[in-house]
Parts: structure tokens; C-alpha cells; sequence
């Protein structure tokens, strides 16, 4: 029996996209109702563990054309131009926005607001509230939310199919955690805001969470995937955890050394004399892992490492500026910054690519529109620059409340007993899951095997060998990953079935991953291929797409939307 219940706008996601996209949608129309679905209390969002700072314009030395350039070149020229114009002239709006609501950014003396330097820009432009940015956002945002009383939460529910009749995307089937009760949340536009997939990979700065749920809705429901090739390692991870040492470490002023105590970002060929540490994402991951290759790296329990030297920024500043770098310090790795190096290696951070959205955060299905990590609005191309996230999901998710308002107004109730009767199907096959003794495969086995296989396949560094052994066998893992074996038949926060869905979600974004890392035979971004060490924009200047068929991704093509910034050698 399936719990039926109608609004407005479904919004599944409660993070810094999903609440941006609700209170847009709210303040545009306070008489329609808006679902909030999220798989956790939204304060556990992901957002939450965002640390350094978010990316807008607030200086006299900076402008639109800086900031889009900036953000064009980080790109590897593979942003749409015409999304980074519209998100450069609206961050700084939105930032001031969010501070009306309550987010306390860090001042200068003067009053105006404090600005650090983060990679691959050409000024200070990165806002931030010392370095837990995430945390204040996420406050800031959620709070705000409440005073909409057209909001209704569905905290705590997980969403495992996109109810889709006559052409368009009607609402979705959902599992409640805490009962175990199945619920078909119907609305006549749906908002995916589910965040990236970091948890594919074994060494990840993403929270469990992250399981890439929104992307395979979305594919599942025949919707393309836009550039999951690229995949953005940052450069500073704890060994072990993943855990983030926030970019805003090298921002303030700190050094990456090796083995030999050297500084050795200064010798990369990017490099720009003392600012060589405030280099793109891409290019810092991949001279960590050229000294490790070299031999200078150090040995550590989960593999080699360098080490994030703060010492000589002092304890007052470190602790006016970097408290939670020392905090996590101390308390994950048991050193303290202020007189020990921070043990670090490039983890995986964020997907570039996600569901293909278009300017107005509308994708190919009529009715579903995505914002944030789970989207690919092409505005971050083949590498994001740090701190352009955050600023993203504000931007984005208003522009995706807005349009789901307007298409919900212009749209019809739609055929509700066909929509239930999909829930209905959908618990059914939810509901077989649950305990079934009769699967063969374990999901912490097979997560074990994916994490490994994409970690050896698709790394900072890929060759074609690697890539195509990556297909071949996340293919294989998907298959493996429809017969699980399942012990628990309790239907209270039943936690395994919930595991069991997130693998199967992940297993299909692997394979696309690696199918599409595999065509691309370029290096470009986050996509370094060393067997195609060049950028070539002859042959592979467009989007890859992917669409679902039960045989793996079919891939296509979307052109890139270029403007007055022509590609050039990308150069720092
Ligand atoms: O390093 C950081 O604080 C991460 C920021 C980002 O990914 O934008």
C-alpha cells in the first residue's frame, strides 16, 4: 500500500540547491505547495562540510571578465559560455543574499567583505566565514526556509524512482526510512538536487551520502548524463578519511612539500613564481602525483603523501583563519598545524559532469530540472575552480525554482491513479530487496570492487588500457549488483536496503563514468589521458552525453556553447 500525497513543485534534495531552489520557488509563488524530499535531515546535507569559501566578485580589482575568464580557462575551454556569463553576473547577488539571511561573512577592517585567494584566479574573489562555509550557508539556508510555511519536508526519505507519464516528470516513489512505508509524492515539476557521486571512488572528500542517487534517476529515466569523464581530485585529502583540508590552506599562504622538505610546486611548468601553490585543482593533483612517481612522496599507512606546511603562517592567523583545518588536524590525523606538517594526497572531490541541464536548469525531460553538483549546466567544463560550487548551487538552484514554479503553473494534474500504480511497481521491487536471503553478492564486497576498479581505471592519471578495463568490469559489477544478497527484513531504518539502493545507484554511474572517461581519447582538464597527453579540440570540443540502455551508456554528443573567450593553451 502506497502513501499518496500531492503539491506543487518536488524538490528531492535538501542541500544547499534543493533549500536554494524551495525558497525561490516559495517567495515566487507562496500559494503552491512545495515537497522537500531529502534522504537526510537537510542540516546533514553535504553542503555542510563545504570549507573554504564561495566564489563572487567583491573587489575593485575584479570583474565580470575576469571572473568568467577565470572560470573559462579553468575549464579547459570546455564551459558554456553562455551559463558562466549568467552565473558570474548573479554570484555576487546571491552571496549578499544569503547574508541577509544570516550568513556571517568574514569582514575586513573597513567593513567590507573579506575575500582569500583560491586556485586558477587571477584575484581574491573566494567569500568565505573563516573556514567552515558550508556550515554557516547550510544555517543560513535552512533557516531561511522555514519561514515558509508552502515548504513541506520529507525528511529522512529516500527517492528511488522518477514518476514520468505523458512525456514529463510528474513526481517520484519514495521509501521512508524511519518506517519503511512507500510513498508516491506527486507534484507537476520535480527539482533533482542530490548532490555528486564521490562515493564511487575509494579516497573521497564526499560524505557517505554522496552515492550519486539524482544522476541515475534521472538516467534511469532515459534523461542523458553530460560529461561524467571529468572528475575533479583535490589536491589536498588526509590519507585514510578523505577528509578536506580546505584549498583556503594554500589560499592563506600555506606550502605543499615532499620527501626532500622541498616547495616543489615552484618547479611546474604552470607554476607562477610564489603563487605556484594557487594553481588549478587538475594541474596541483597531478604534480603531487609526478612526485610520487618520482620517488618523493612519503610512505604512509594508506600510501604515499605530501605534507600542507602552515607553521610559518603563526597560530594567531591560523587560528582567525584556518580553526577547522587545525581542528580536523588535531583531532583526525593528531598532528597540529601550527608546529606539524598535514599529511595530504589528491582525493576525489567533485563530478563535473551530471544530469544535462541547460541554462535554465531545465533538462531534455519535460518537467525535471536539476541544480548543483547533480546537475551539469556546463558551467565548470573539464575542471571546476575551487569555490565556484557553492556560489553554483545558490545560483542555479534559484534559476531551478523559479522555471519548476513557471512549469508547474502551466501545467496539468496529470493521470494520478497511472502515477501511483508506477509507486505501486516500484515498492514491489523495493520491497523484494528487503532481507532477500536468496541474492548472491554482498554489497560491501561489490562497493569494495567498484571503489578499486575506478581508483585503478580512472585516476588522476588514465591510460585507454585502464579505461577500457574500467568498462568492461563496472559493467560486469552492475550486472553482479541486481542479484544482492540482503539480511535484514526490519522495516525500522532499515539501513542495509538503503545501502543496497545506493550501490545500485552508484554501479551505474561507474559504468558511465568509465565508458565516457574511455571515448575520450585527449587530455583535457581533469581528463589526463597519458597515452593522449594533448588537448584536442579538433576532435573532442563537445559534451559527451550518455544515455541508458540495459547493454551500458550510448554515447552522443552535445556541442559547447563558445563565446568571445576562443580557446587558447591553458597557461597559469
Ligand atoms: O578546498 C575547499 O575549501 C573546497 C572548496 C570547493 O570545492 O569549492
Amino acid at each position: 500500500m502506497v502513501q499518496v500525497s500531492r503539491h506543487d513543485i518536488v524538490i528531492v534534495g535538501g542541500g544547499g540547491a534543493g533549500l536554494r531552489a524551495a525558497i525561490a520557488a516559495a517567495e515566487a509563488n507562496p500559494d503552491l505547495s512545495i515537497a522537500l524530499v531529502s534522504k537526510v535531515y537537510p542540516m546533514r546535507s553535504h553542503t555542510v562540510s563545504a570549507e573554504g569559501g564561495a566564489a563572487a566578485i567583491a573587489r575593485d580589482d575584479d570583474n565580470e571578465e575576469l571572473h568568467g575568464f577565470d572560470t573559462v580557462k579553468g575549464s579547459d575551454f570546455l564551459g558554456d559560455q553562455d551559463v558562466i556569463e549568467y552565473f558570474v553576473e548573479n554570484a555576487p547577488r546571491e552571496l549578499a543574499l544569503l547574508e541577509n539571511w544570516g550568513c556571517p561573512w568574514s569582514r575586513n577592517e573597513d567593513g567590507s567583505v573579506s575575500t582569500r585567494a583560491f586556485g586558477g584566479m587571477s584575484t581574491k574573489r573566494t567569500w568565505y566565514a573563516t573556514d567552515k562555509v558550508g556550515f554557516h550557508m547550510l544555517h543560513a539556508l535552512f533557516q531561511h526556509s522555514l519561514r515558509f510555511d508552502n515548504i513541506v519536508r520529507y525528511d529522512e526519505f529516500f527517492v528511488t524512482k522518477l514518476l514520468v507519464e505523458d512525456g514529463r516528470c510528474q513526481g517520484v516513489a519514495a521509501l521512508e526510512i524511519r518506517t519503511g512505508e512507500f510513498h508516491a509524492i506527486l507534484g507537476r515539476s520535480v527539482i533533482l538536487a542530490t548532490g555528486g557521486a564521490g562515493k564511487i571512488f575509494p579516497f573521497t572528500t564526499n560524505g557517505t551520502i554522496k552515492t550519486g542517487d539524482g544522476m541515475a534517476l534521472a538516467y534511469q529515466a532515459g534523461v542523458a548524463l553530460k560529461d561524467m569523464e571529468f572528475v575533479q581530485y583535490h589536491p589536498t585529502g588526509l590519507p585514510g578519511t578523505g577528509i578536506l583540508i580546505t584549498e583556503a590552506a594554500r589560499g592563506e599562504g600555506g606550502y605543499l612539500r615532499n620527501n626532500k622538505d622541498e616547495r616543489f610546486l615552484v618547479d611546474y611548468d604552470y607554476g607562477v613564481g610564489d603563487k605556484a601553490e594557487l594553481g588549478p585543482r587538475d594541474m596541483v593533483s597531478r604534480a603531487i602525483i609526478q612526485e610520487f612517481e618520482a620517488g618523493r612522496g612519503f610512505e604512509g599507512r594508506y600510501g604515499k603523501y605530501c605534507v600542507v606546511d602552515l607553521r610559518h603562517l603563526g597560530e594567531k592567523h591560523i587560528d582567525a583563519k584556518l580553526p577547522f583545518v587545525r581542528e580536523l588536524a588535531k583531532i583526525y590525523i593528531g598532528v597540529d598545524p601550527v608546529h606539524e606538517y598535514i599529511p595530504i594526497r589528491p582525493v576525489v572531490h567533485y563530478m563535473m559532469g551530471g544530469v544535462d541541464t541547460d541554462i535554465n536548469a531545465a533538462t531534455e525531460l519535460p518537467g525535471l530540472f536539476a541544480a548543483g553538483e547533480v546537475a551539469c549546466a556546463s558551467l565548470n567544463g573539464a575542471n571546476r575552480l575551487g569555490s565556484n560550487s557553492l556560489t553554483e548551487c545558490l545560483v542555479f538552484g534559484a534559476v531551478a525554482g523559479r522555471n519548476a514554479i513557471e512549469f508547474a503553473q502551466g501545467a496539468g494534474e496529470g493521470n494520478s491513479s497511472a502515477l501511483v500504480s508506477q509507486a505501486e511497481e516500484e515498492a514491489a521491487r523495493v520491497e523484494a530487496l528487503r532481507g532477500n536471503g536468496r541474492g548472491n553478492e554482498k554489497i560491501a564486497g561489490l562497493r569494495h570492487e567498484m571503489n578499486s576498479t575506478m581508483e585503478a581505471g580512472c585516476g588522476v592519471y588514465r591510460m585507454q588500457e585502464s579505461m577500457q578495463i574500467a568498462a568492461t568490469e563496472t559493467r560486469s559489477i552492475r550486472k553482479r549488483a541486481a542479484d544482492l544478497h540482503l539480511k535484514d527484513s526490519s522495516r525500522v531504518f532499515n539501513t542495509e536496503i538503503v545501502s543496497a539502493l545506493e550501490l545500485q545507484n552508484m554501479v551505474e554511474l561507474a559504468e558511465v563514468l568509465a565508458v565516457s572517461a574511455a571515448h575520450r581519447k585527449e587530455s583535457r582538464g581533469a581528463h589526463t589521458c597519458r597515452d593522449y597527453p594533448t588537448r584536442d579540440d579538433q576532435s573532442f570540443l563537445y559534451h559527451t552525453l550518455a544515455h541508458r540502455t540495459d547493454d551500458g551508456p550510448r554515447l552522443g554528443r552535445k556541442e559547447v556553447k563558445l563565446g568571445h573567450w576562443e580557446p587558447q593553451e591553458r597557461k597559469y
